[in-house]
């Protein structure tokens, strides 16, 4: 993650931006389509470095992979059925790779995934994955930093989750389509990327009933056909880019959204003091004369997302007055706030909950970006701090965030 991004702050953001497919949503469509035999093309896929990961580790599992002239990537695997263990290496760079657990499961019965990496924003257990491929049938050994897993009886279950896991519910998903009998998913996800993988999956021939609420039901099939689906748009990014024009006090029209994936962020936006409308080619967001104290907890979908909380407390750094972030679903999702404190910020943290007391300005610093979105509020405070910001690790940002070098300039930013 070695790259090195230098901001010059002080420049509104003005004009519009057009929003990426979703990286969680393309993720996890990426590993569900070596289910289908044949070639699935996926559309609005982003071109990203988690991406290109991702299809670093079909290759490697011998899934022919392109890239269409008209942007769409195709994904073809190969008829016998794929190589069952991904790469180490590979898999340790992206937390995504832990999804080719249900989908070959589901596809071929056997699995073979080191215990993925990621961002450190906590211990990422996956005990809540194993607990659900368990109840399907399949037996699964942790050892030597691997998950060895196989289908010894496979029988339809009713599996609760303790907590609404976006990664268990995806993986349970992949692997019930295929198991005979009715399974069910209490206390799932809720968040549009599962949708979009139920959406795709019974595109593929398969019969998922109730994702987007917190029960979700699957009728097993023998077998998924390939074909051609787009994904949604980026939920995350598009938030980023409306708390970018407010910060930086700027008007944005984020385009090529889906607005009532941006509820929660519209809503605290706008209690923030920001001017935020919907119009038909997407959302415009006015920055206000100030930036109002807020207070915010995150929560999952339809809560306000934890990907936004480290943006929102850059914005909540220069309101007028104290907020609180809490931070209810991953444990150890405060790296920012050092790295905000060397720009001036005021934040005191205790255990899960961080309190922002507002400042006059941001000044200009050399800060680490220590996961995907806390790169991309050092991003926030350099476009309003006085001075110069330099994000070291900025590499941790082009992995979610397509061409944003580009999106920002566009808008008026000034980055090196
Ligand atoms: C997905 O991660 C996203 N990543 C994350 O986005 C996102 O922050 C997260 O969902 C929550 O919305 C992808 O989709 C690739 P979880 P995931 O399982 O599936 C605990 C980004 O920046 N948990 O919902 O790993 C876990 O420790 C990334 O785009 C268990 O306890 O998230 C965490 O506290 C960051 N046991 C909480 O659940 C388990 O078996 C939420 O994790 C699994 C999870």
């Amino acid at each position: 993650m070695r790259d090195t991004l230098v901001i010059e702050g002080g420049h509104p953001l003005f004009g519009q931006v057009t929003i990426s497919g979703a990286k969680n949503a393309g993720l996890v469509l990426m590993a569900a389509s070596i289910m289908a035999d044949g070639e699935t093309i996926l559309d609005n896929v982003p071109r990203i470095r988690d991406v290109e990961v991702m299809i670093r580790i079909l290759n490697d599992i011998g899934v022919k992979t392109d890239w269409n002239e008209d942007g769409s990537l195709s994904i073809c695997p190969p008829p016998g059925g794929v190589k069952n263990q991904t790469s180490y290496e590979l898999a340790k760079l992206l937390r995504a790779s832990n999804l080719f657990l249900g989908a070959m499961l589901g596809r071929q019965g056997e699995a073979i995934i080191s215990m993925p990496g990621g961002c450190d924003i906590g211990t990422r257990p996956m005990d809540l994955h194993i607990k659900g491929l368990q109840a399907l049938g399949a037996d699964l050994e942790l050892e030597h930093g691997y998950i060895y897993a196989k289908v010894i009886k496979s029988n339809a279950a009713r599996i609760y989750l303790d907590f609404p896991s976006v990664g268990a519910t995806e993986n349970i998903m992949m692997m019930a389509a295929k198991t005979p009998g009715q399974s069910i998913i209490e206390n799932a996800a809720k968040e549009p990327e599962i949708v979009d993988l139920a959406n795709f999956l019974n595109f593929m021939g398969a019969k998922v009933r109730g994702a987007g609420t917190d029960i979700i039901r699957i009728e097993g099939v023998n077998e998924l056909k390939p074909g051609r689906y787009a994904i949604i748009p980026d939920r995350i990014e598009a938030g980023t880019y409306m708390i970018a024009a407010a910060i930086s006090k700027g008007e944005v029209l984020v385009q090529n959204i889906i607005p009532n994936h941006l509820h929660p962020i519209v809503a605290k936006l706008q209690e923030a003091g920001a001017a935020v409308h919907e119009t038909d080619q997407g959302i415009v967001v006015k920055a206000g004369d100030k930036i109002l104290p807020v207070d915010v907890k995150t929560l999952p979908y339809p809560g306000f997302p934890t990907d936004m909380q480290s943006q929102m407390m850059a914005l909540l750094s220069l309101a007028e007055g104290s907020s609180m972030i809490v931070e209810n679903v991953f444990e150890n999702r405060f790296q920012i706030v050092d790295e905000l404190k060397r720009m001036g910020a005021r934040i005191k943290v205790e255990g899960h909950t961080s309190v922002i007391e507002g400042v006059e300005s941001l000044y200009g610093a050399r800060v680490k970006a220590t996961d995907l979105r806390a790169g991309a509020a050092l991003i926030l405070g350099g476009l309003v701090a006085q001075g110069e910001t330099v994000i070291e690790n900025a590499g941790y940002i082009f992995r979610g965030y397509e061409n944003i070098r580009e999106k920002l300039t566009a808008l008026g930013a000034r980055l090196k």
